[in-house]
């Protein structure tokens, strides 16, 4: 009798990592994030965990998103989308930043702390600066019984399930599904959103896992473009709006499991200092997916092209060829409403890092010098 297996390949599940295992099981974590949390007619979000009254609802006058790293990055396009959502001003903070700059808290601000592991300690000291200012700290995590879920005043739980690889990906995307509940929860009860743009904005979330699968089943053509860069000591990201939190994310990631130095910039940005770094053959990685920035995006891309840049856009179908007469190629991403673009662009790029870091002959799961779960300050 040969045994041919051992425990930990069993876990993978067949993948040979856990972070591809975990890109792999990000349809399923929408769905569970999803589940329960909106009526039958699919025109209401319910959020009974929130523990905030009507009336504290309608009193906040800011948010401020706190959180480390690609948690922190969720919080950027979670700041959007409140925003966009509700119209009440968002602040993002870096949680080890945050009690340090004394920042302006009072009871009307909803302190948001996401952290997948809920046992970051930077998160857990900035949840604390929270309520000794008289904030109601909400928290997202993936973790409910963990010290930040325990001692927030309220939990939105990401149904991730565990996230072994050090590097997040279903722990990020399930938190900008968590954010987009929040955002159209808060919309309601403020009245910013009327019921049918609610209904059309859950009926596009519940098309996001099958849209998933659609970037999975491509992931042959994001591992030849990887295995390009992988070649290459430095490369950007850019992009605008929405596009610009998705590549910080973007490049995150490929810094940490690739050791490859990338940069996100906006891209409206660079021409003031940054665009001095491109030169012949420099990988561009552009986000386009915003239809109402894609012109000024394209102006963007061409100054990098100009300067002999090697761009790859991320795009829908419908742009794609139109874009094609400024880059080198073209990913199409499945079309969805603008303020959802991030839960299926960024899938590409975690792609992206995963393969880009297994040319390179690096260990995916733990990158060196990195841990899962960041207790100390
Ligand atoms: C993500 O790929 C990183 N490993 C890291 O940035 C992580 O997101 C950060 O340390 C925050 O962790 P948390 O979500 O558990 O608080």
């Amino acid at each position: 009798i040969t045994v041919d297996w051992d425990a930990v390949t069993a876990e993978k599940g067949g993948y040979e990592h856990f972070m591809l295992k975990e890109i792999h099981e990000q349809p399923k974590a929408y769905r569970d994030t999803m589940r329960g949390r909106m009526n039958a007619e699919g025109n209401k979000v319910i959020l009974p965990e929130l523990n905030l009254t009507e009336e504290q609802i309608k009193n906040i006058r800011n948010v401020q998103i706190v959180a480390c790293g690609t948690a922190y990055n969720a919080g950027l396009v979670g700041r959007n989308l409140i925003e966009s959502l509700v119209r009440i001003p968002v602040e993002n903070d870096i949680a080890s930043e945050y009690r340090y700059r004394s920042p302006i808290v009072t009871p009307e601000t909803l302190v948001i702390v996401v952290s997948q592991s809920g046992e970051t300690a930077d998160t857990l000291a900035a949840l604390r600066e929270g309520q000794a200012n008289g904030a109601h700290v909400l928290a997202i995590t993936n973790v409910v019984g963990s010290s930040i879920a325990r001692e927030a005043n309220s939990v939105l739980v990401t149904l991730a399930g565990p996230e072994i690889a050090v590097a997040s990906t279903k722990a990020y995307t399930s938190q900008l599904i968590a954010f987009t509940l929040l955002g159209l929860y808060l919309a309601e009860v403020r009245g910013t959103q009327s019921e049918p743009e609610v209904a059309k904005i859950l009926a596009a979330m519940q098309s996001l896992p099958e849209q998933v699968e659609v970037i999975l089943a491509q992931k042959e053509a994001i591992k030849t473009y990887a295995e390009q860069i992988a070649k290459h000591e430095h490369l950007f990201f850019i992009g605008r709006g929405v596009d610009y939190a998705v590549a910080q994310e973007g490049s995150l990631k490929l810094k940490e499991i690739s050791y490859i130095h990338s940069e996100a910039y906006a891209a409206g940005e660079l021409k003031h200092g940054t665009l001095a770094l491109i030169e012949e053959g420099v990988p561009v990685i552009a986000l386009a997916t915003q239809e109402s920035v894609l012109e000024k995006t394209v102006s963007n891309i061409k100054e990098v092209k100009a300067r002999g840049a090697h761009v790859l856009a991320i795009t829908h179908e419908e742009h794609a060829n139109d874009l094609l007469r400024s880059v080198d190629q073209v990913f199409v991403i499945p079309q969805t409403l603008p303020l959802l673009t991030s839960a299926l662009s960024v899938v590409s790029l975690q792609l992206l890092a995963y393969y880009a870091s297994l040319a390179l002959g690096h260990d995916v799961d733990k990158p060196r010098n990195l841990a899962k779960s960041v207790t100390v300050e």
